[in-house]
């Protein structure tokens, strides 16, 4: 289970406070799992974990071996909810060089369609140069900008490398079960597909084929990550402050209410860069509604110490951290001696670097907390792909009662087509001319 220790945020909100709030978090849990009118149509994602594997994840597996078989390289396009969940476990489980030295048997795994860089998109190109390759593109709308672009051109270079037949079984297409563009093509190019259920929105999806097929692709065991959601679904079903999940989302109103407005949500792990992307997003596209929200935040440790710890120690005061903790590998690296210690390091000879990490970790939160930031830590235990999974459901649903709690509906983004109105009518979109402004 993961453990939330709050003992680093009293100096700012207090123990009656926090159970005066018991009731709000209640309801919150409640409208989630009774359902509400306006929730029914998009609670799929507490649906998701399972202990056996299904049918579709028995294909994605299948598809994923055939690709790790047949490719060098996988180019998996989809842009937010429909990449970065996948891209956050790839990354925090085999490290952010994993690409380095992979090829057929283990394929490096490229992210397409996630921006409009054309400095991206050349360099895609460098890296696809005499490569096998395959092609993941996810899509819920089947629609969006960014991923149509990317995926006409990758379709394109896939049937002049290896003909239309064998270019089209080189394409999987993952999107929904009836309606857009990409499910009308797939179906006419007779790719293999996998569904996004309808009631499972793009940032609640990574426990789909949209996160479980490039992480299988990836050699993950999706199982053990549906697993570990599982065990969360039934762990953080608890209805008390026992409960994880309701002391994090009932905390963090706390604290906004306490004009706290920015969370930095980091880890030690570098590895962690995507996770706390993905976890932004969720975040930030669920609660920044109707005037309110925290910014989320992230930061890498201890790298941004150097970078933006004057700001958080000495800064304006209305910021609070998430320290996401790991449970440390059991390959450990000592640090030797050296004869004349020119360095200065003698002092640590013998000690893991673990523990300075430790140290390092003891040290800014006791700083942070001297200057007023209150830090929230998450003890995450082992980093497997359990682990991985069981964190996914768990911000998930802390996630949903968090914005429950703050009086905003957490699956509308009503906010996002503003931008795309006015890039449709610039770009002359037919149906946008007089859209934009
Ligand atoms: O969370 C969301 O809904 C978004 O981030 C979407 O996932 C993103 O815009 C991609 O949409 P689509 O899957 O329709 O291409």
């Amino acid at each position: 289970m993961i453990e939330v220790d709050l003992s680093n945020v009293w100096g700012q909100i207090t123990l009656p406070k926090l159970l005066a709030m018991e009731k709000e978090v209640f309801d919150a849990h409640m409208a989630l799992s009774e359902g509400t009118e306006e929730n029914g149509d998009y609670l799929g994602w507490m649906k998701l974990p399972v202990r056996e594997a299904t049918e579709e994840m028995q294909r994605i597996c299948k598809a994923a071996q055939k690709i790790r078989t047949d490719s060098e390289v996988c180019v998996v396009v989809g842009i937010g909810g429909s990449c970065v969940g996948s891209r956050a476990a790839i990354e925090l489980l085999q490290g952010p060089n994993r690409n380095i030295g992979k090829g057929k048997g283990d394929p490096q795994i490229f992210f397409a369609g996630n921006s409009l860089s054309t400095r991206h998109w050349n360099e895609l190109m460098g890296l696809l140069e005499g490569k096998d390759f395959s092609v993941i593109v996810i899509s819920k709308s089947g629609t969006t900008t960014e991923c149509a672009i990317a995926f006409r051109g990758l379709r394109w270079m896939l049937e002049r490398k290896y003909g239309t037949d064998e270019a089209n079984a080189r394409i999987y297409a993952v999107t929904d079960p009836c309606q857009g563009a990409l499910r009308q093509m797939a179906e006419a190019a007779r790719w293999e597909t996998f569904m996004i259920p309808r009631n499972v929105g793009g940032r609640f999806s990574v426990l789909t084929a949209v996160g479980l097929l490039p992480m299988a692709v990836a050699g993950i065991d999706i199982l053990e990550v549906m697993n570990g959601a599982m065990d969360a679904k039934e762990s953080y079903d608890l209805r008390s402050y026992e409960n994880p999940v309701w002391l994090y989302a009932a905390v963090r109103n706390l604290l906004y209410r306490s004009g706290k407005g920015i969370e930095i949500f980091e880890s030690f792990e570098p590895g962690f860069r995507v996770m706390g992307s993905w976890w932004q997003q969720l975040f930030a596209q669920s609660e920044g509604k109707n005037g309110k929200g925290i910014f989320p935040a992230t930061a890498e440790l201890t790298a941004d110490l150097h970078a933006i710890g004057q700001l958080v120690q000495q800064g304006e005061r209305n910021l609070f951290e998430t320290m996401v903790r790991f449970a440390p590998p059991e390959a450990q690296h000592v640090i030797g001696s050296d004869w004349n210690d020119l360095d200065g390091l003698n002092y640590l000879e013998g000690k893991t670097l673990d523990f300075v990490e430790e140290q390092a970790f003891q040290g800014a939160l006791t700083a942070h907390v001297d200057g007023q930031v209150p830090v929230i830590t998450m003890d995450c235990g082992a980093l497997n792909a359990r682990t991985v999974g069981e964190l996914f459901y768990f911000l998930e649903l802390a996630c949903s009662i968090s914005a429950y709690i703050l009086g905003v509906n957490p699956f509308d983004q009503p906010g996002v087509k503003f931008y795309k109105q006015n890039m449709f009518a610039l770009l002359g979109k037919p149906g946008y001319e007089n859209s934009g402004r």
